[in-house]
């Protein structure tokens, strides 16, 4: 392949530094073994850096066709299928409907499909209400899946029992 390509290791970002530094220790890891490959890690809320400035950083430094953005999610939610792809100014198959009372709930807390505790009281998820600013990028945008099921995380799962029993 001749495109350029970039990568995006997305998170969801915290008040608190560990979020960031599993974020940045992936991103390094990345970085280590493809050295050639264009890579930073960036939130979709609450902290810095986020969407719009790590693409823009991505896309100055390098010369690139493609940025491949990753959600390093466990599974797919609102925030990978409607508010992401809103931040990242891209198509999303997101179905409202799909949503059990998302349409008998326009308050955002409602349908925030997430509990882990950050306050999102001071934002709305509805990316026409968010302050963030456009994403600036000429190429094309790849919002992959997220983690999802597979055996390695299973594996881990298995782990965090064992080291307790
Ligand atoms: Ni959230």
């Amino acid at each position: 392949m001749s495109d350029k390509t970039g990568i995006l290791l997305l998170s969801h970002g915290s008040r608190l530094d560990d979020g960031e530094e599993v974020i940045k220790a992936y991103k390094e890891m990345y970085e280590e073994e493809f050295p050639d490959m264009p890579v930073e890690y960036g939130f979709m809320e609450i902290r810095k850096p986020g969407i719009p400035e790590t693409i823009k950083k991505l896309s100055t430094e390098n010369e690139l066709d493609r940025i491949i953005v990753v959600p390093v999610f466990v599974a797919h939610g609102l925030h990978t299928k409607r508010d992401i792809p809103g931040l990242l100014g891209i198509e999303s198959d997101f179905d409202a409907e799909s949503v059990s009372g998302h349409h008998h709930h326009h308050h955002d807390h409602d349908d925030h499909d997430h509990d882990h505790g950050h306050d999102h009281g001071h934002h709305h998820h509805h990316h026409h209400d968010h302050d963030e600013e456009p994403v600036e990028f000429d190429g094309e945008i790849v919002l992959t899946d997220p983690l999802g099921i597979d055996k390695r995380m299973y594996e881990i799962i298995k782990d965090r029992v064992s080291e307790h029993l």
